[in-house]
């Protein structure tokens, strides 16, 4: 089972043991929330404070939530095999990859954005930003978080919010001054780091999938692409996904129980 070249590709799934509600489960954040309302550019243009009381609310419970023997597992298994190339992309937002893996032996490739970065809704620039803009009751209150690794608070990108300029409540960019944004792809918008992410499927002899129901695309299309290629394709979730007959291997179970495992009989 030599395995050299592993894609991982995660989803909710694997954050919901650390606390985090999934998409699609019940009482998923899509049960709660009218995703046109808040993630889409639409959405952002027709009413920004609304959809900052959205992202404000995740960074907070992000913020309390921690990685859990599933995002751990997988930066151990990278750690103890240098000799096997190991990708991993996810589609959370949740920054607990990030926070599992604080020696970098597993940087994520973040595609759908991260919660603990804004950008400049003119020019692009992207920011560090560990604050919830919003508490949890929907009122204005600026809050530093702990929601990404203390060390990023040294980054030379990162938002200092003494001197951070306000209108109507919403934050806006030392650049330009206009609004920042999450650094959230939202429907809609292009995937972040697609080109690196094709290269990497183009070579992988492995596919690993976690804790993702398989509903949005590009990601929902990895497993056909890459078992197409010839690469043996694992799926490890709660239920059964929509691209089930692109699995080889389907592993059923709550991620902090069959991850470690897993990986364990990989290494
Ligand atoms: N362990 C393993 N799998 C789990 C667990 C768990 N503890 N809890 C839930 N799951 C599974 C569910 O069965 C479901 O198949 O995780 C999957 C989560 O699916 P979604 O809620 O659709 O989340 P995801 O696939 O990550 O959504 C993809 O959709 O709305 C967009 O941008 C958003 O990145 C997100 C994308």
């Amino acid at each position: 089972m030599g395995f050299k070249n592993i894609v991982i590709l995660t989803g909710a799934g694997i954050s919901a043991d650390s606390g985090l509600a999934t998409f699609r489960d019940s009482g998923g954040l899509w049960d709660q929330y009218k995703l046109t309302d808040i993630a889409t550019p639409e959405a952002f243009h027709k009413d920004p404070i609304l959809v900052w009381k959205f992202y404000s609310l995740r960074r907070i419970q992000a913020a309390k939530a921690k990685p859990n023997l599933a995002h751990i597992s997988l930066v151990e298994f990278a750690r103890k095999n240098p000799e096997k190339s190991v990708t991993l992309i996810t589609q959370n937002v949740d920054v607990l990859h990030l926070r599992a893996d604080l020696n970098e032996a597993l940087p994520p490739l973040t595609m759908h954005g991260n919660l603990h970065e804004s950008r400049c809704s003119q020019c692009e620039e992207v920011y560090i930003d560990d604050f919830s803009y919003f508490n949890e009751a929907g009122d204005y209150a600026p809050t530093q978080l702990n929601l990404c690794p203390i060390s990023l608070r040294a980054a030379p990108n990162y938002l200092h919010h003494y001197h951070l300029k306000f209108q109507s409540f919403l934050p806006l960019s030392p650049c330009c001054g206009k609004l920042l944004r999450p650094n959230i792809v939202w429907f809609g918008e292009y995937p972040m780091h697609m080109q690196r992410i094709q290269t990497e499927l183009k070579k992988c002899d492995l596919f690993i999938s976690i804790g993702t129901s398989g509903n949005v695309y590009p990601a929902a299309g990895f497993l056909q692409e890459t078992r197409a290629r010839g690469a043996k394709t694992v799926c490890l979730n709660k239920e059964e996904i929509i691209q089930s007959e692109y699995c080889d291997e389907f592993i059923q179970g709550r991620a902090i129980e069959i991850v470690p495992r897993y990986l364990a009989k990989l290494t």
